[in-house]
């Protein structure tokens, strides 16, 4: 199966790097590209990615000029996971769909971060898998699912087992993106998840290791997100 993944900084860079889980992503990975998925990877930027882009705001920065800098932070620690893969990934983050495409067609795995200001890297993995025509998107997030409300602020805040991309939009519309935005998955990355009708998985950090029995179809803790 074509795969593209999106490991959210809040799981990568929660508050500092965690290590331990950039490892456990690269031997998922591994076993994955050996059962001869094709894989694709975006990175986000996490807790480190708002700290530099809260200094550049302070810093009297303009929004496009905070976005850019919290795209660096992605390509960093999309740096970071291409050292973990070793020799399965390119070596190089990939800074266009085009490029990372190819990578994928020659049998390694691309890894991206941000692209272009105005959105995250959740808009980013949706482009991904459009360009690449994966079968499946899969998002890794620290709350492990797309709720009803915040789960962070609201304690009554209820998972979705499954929804469709018409509730998810519904769910995040009226969002308006800004530099360092806190939300399940960016109402950009929302419309093209619509305007693709790609088959979606948002998963916690304790389903990577479970990977491979999940792209067989077994059940997960996280949303499934349908066309509809
Ligand atoms: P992300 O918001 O994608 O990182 O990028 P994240 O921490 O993974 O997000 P979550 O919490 O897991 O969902 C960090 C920032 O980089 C800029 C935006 O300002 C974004 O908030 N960015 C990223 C862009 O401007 N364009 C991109 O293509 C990607």
């Amino acid at each position: 199966m074509r795969v593209t993944f999106c490991f959210g900084g809040s799981i990568l860079a929660p508050e500092d790097l965690d290590v331990d889980c950039i490892l456990a992503i690269a031997q998922t990975l591994r076993a994955l590209k050996s059962q001869k998925h094709d894989i694709l990877v975006v990175a986000g930027g996490g807790k480190p990615s708002r700290k530099y882009i809260e200094a550049a705001r302070k810093l009297k920065a303009s929004s496009i000029h905070c976005d850019l800098v919290g795209i660096d932070v992605t390509r960093l620690n999309a740096r970071l996971l291409i050292t973990a893969l070793g020799d399965l990934a390119e070596r190089e983050p990939l800074t266009t769909f085009e490029a990372a495409v190819r990578v994928m067609l020659k049998g390694k795995v691309p890894v991206m971060g941000g692209v272009v200001p105005g959105q995250t890297t959740d808009a980013v993995a949706a482009m991904l898998a459009s360009s690449s025509r994966s079968e499946l998107l899969v998002f890794f997030t620290d709350v492990g699912g797309v709720y009803t409300v915040d789960p962070k602020l609201n304690p009554r805040a209820k998972k979705f087992k499954l929804m469709t991309v018409r509730e998810l939009m519904k769910l995040v519309a009226g969002k308006k993106m800004k530099p360092g935005i806190s939300i399940v998955i960016d109402p950009v990355g929302a419309k093209l998840i619509q305007r693709t009708g790609i088959r979606t998985l948002v998963l916690g950090k304790r389903e990577i290791k479970r990977l491979p029995e999940i792209l067989r179809g077994a059940k997960h803790s996280g949303t499934t997100i349908v066309p509809g």
